[in-house]
């Protein structure tokens, strides 16, 4: 087989076969095959698109490409969550304690934060003492015991995807369904998930900005996911603003405690319950989303996931404390509100640019290397559809530094008031 005749195939838009497949995906992770021909394929895969069999293909071979993490010690079935990304996103911290407080097993594996988007484990690093490094032997015997445990990636999942994908976002062919769809779900399936619901998100914060790309996306991954055994369902959700309230790590991880004693944003509440009823059902802990949701609710006004939260701040180094005393969480030196600059609806707030303002003030990181302050962020007070007053606070700033000109510009050209705003629709669309 030569890589040539792969890549002349795509071009003319010709089906591959699992094998042309499996000899691209396995011939680039050893080296054999050079970039600048893995580069020519995916851009011929950008233009040509695949079907759901070459698709389906792609994804298992990029799993073998690497470690898979064998979580069948873990008695029941493992529902893993996936977001294609967001600002504000806190939903992990609520959705993970909160199914876990129902016996559904979660064994999670989370990543980082980058550019204006959040990461799960930076937040849970906000926590004094927290750790997301532990064996397998200590994660398994978490799942086992308290039916949560979360860590950050350890061995070599999916190398073919960390090649794959710097290569794609030096050469211009990110942007490519079967490519993303691939990249995303073979992520999943190596971390040992069974079932996989996943939020994909849309929205000037998300990775997809049309609702149309978001769609064809999630229903591409869905239709994988089942070919290749995972039941499978994707929630589309609104990234046009951020969810909730708070942005920035240690921010989240009050929202989040707020949410499970049940005084958070009700668009958090909702997408956390959306989400945790499809995987209850998956999980077999209810047979219906109806009793599914009920489950949860209960857990949640009963205490229960708020009490597993605490366990699992415990269970993992961190001072279990701030479950009850959120204030002990790292504090921004300067708490700096932005008034409106005249009264109105608000019709925008514009999630990536949000998100890039608390990235400035070091709430996330430009380049992977980047330390981020835990404490600093924002804090909003009015979501898009509300009205507000001349002077009235829009945001709260939380700064270590006075100095907060730059972000304040930022700020006033993400929101944009107007004489009427309807409020978003949350939930898009679910497929299934
Ligand atoms: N996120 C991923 O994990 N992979 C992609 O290809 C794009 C977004
Ligand atoms: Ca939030």
């Amino acid at each position: 087989m030569r890589m040539v005749d792969i890549i002349t195939k795509k071009r003319d838009g010709i089906a591959l076969t699992d094998e042309e497949i499996r000899f691209f995906i396995e011939g680039y992770t050893h080296g054999t095959i050079p970039d600048y021909q893995a580069s020519a394929l995916a851009m011929a895969i950008y233009f040509r698109d695949m079907n759901d069999s070459e698709i389906a293909a792609l994804t298992r071979a990029m799993v073998d490409s690497g470690d898979t993490v064998d979580l069948s010690p873990i008695a029941g079935l493992k529902v893993d969550k996936h977001s294609t990304g967001g600002v504000g996103d806190t939903t992990t911290l609520v959705l993970a304690p909160l199914v876990a407080s129902v016996n559904v097993p979660v064994a999670k594996m989370s990543g980082r934060g980058l550019g204006f988007t959040g990461g799960t484990l930076d937040k849970l690093e906000s926590i004094s003492g927290f750790s997301v490094e532990m064996d397998g032997l200590q994660f398994i015997d978490h799942v086992n015991r308290d039916q949560i445990a979360v860590i950050g990636q350890s061995g070599d999942l999916v190398p073919a995807d960390k090649k794959l994908y710097a290569l794609r976002d030096v050469s211009g062919s990110i942007e490519s369904i079967p490519l993303i769809a691939s990249s995303v779900m073979s992520k999943k399936i190596a971390a040992g998930a069974d079932a996989i619901v996943l939020e994909v998100t849309c929205g000037s914060g998300a990775f997809m900005k049309s609702e149309r790309d978001a769609i064809r996306l999630a229903e591409t991954m869905v239709r994988i996911g089942i070919r290749v055994g995972r039941k499978t369902a994707a929630v589309i959700t609104d990234m046009s603003q951020p969810l909730g309230f708070a942005i920035g790590n240690a921010l989240e991880v009050k929202e989040a405690i707020d949410t499970l004693r049940g005084h958070g944003p009700e668009d958090l509440k909702e997408l956390v319950l959306e989400l945790g009823s499809r995987m209850v059902v998956f999980a077999e802990r209810a047979k219906t989303r109806q009793e599914a949701r009920l489950l949860l609710e209960q857990a949640l006004d009963q205490g229960r996931a708020f009490d597993k939260f605490r366990q699992f701040i415990e269970n993992q180094g961190g001072d279990p404390s701030v479950a009850d005393h959120p204030e002990r969480l790292p504090q921004a030196k300067y708490q700096i509100e932005l008034p409106a600059r005249s009264s109105g609806v608000i019709a925008e707030m514009k999630a990536d640019q949000i998100g890039l303002a608390a990235m400035l003030l070091g709430a996330g990181r430009a380049t992977k290397e980047e330390q981020i302050n835990h404490a600093t962020g924002i804090v909003l007070h009015k979501k898009v559809g509300d009205s507000v007053a001349k002077d009235e606070p829009l945001l709260t700033i939380h700064s270590d530094s006075k100095d907060v000109a730059h972000v304040v510009r930022l700020l006033n050209t993400a929101i944009r008031l107007a004489d009427q705003a309807s409020r978003p629709a949350l939930i898009h669309k679910i497929i299934e």
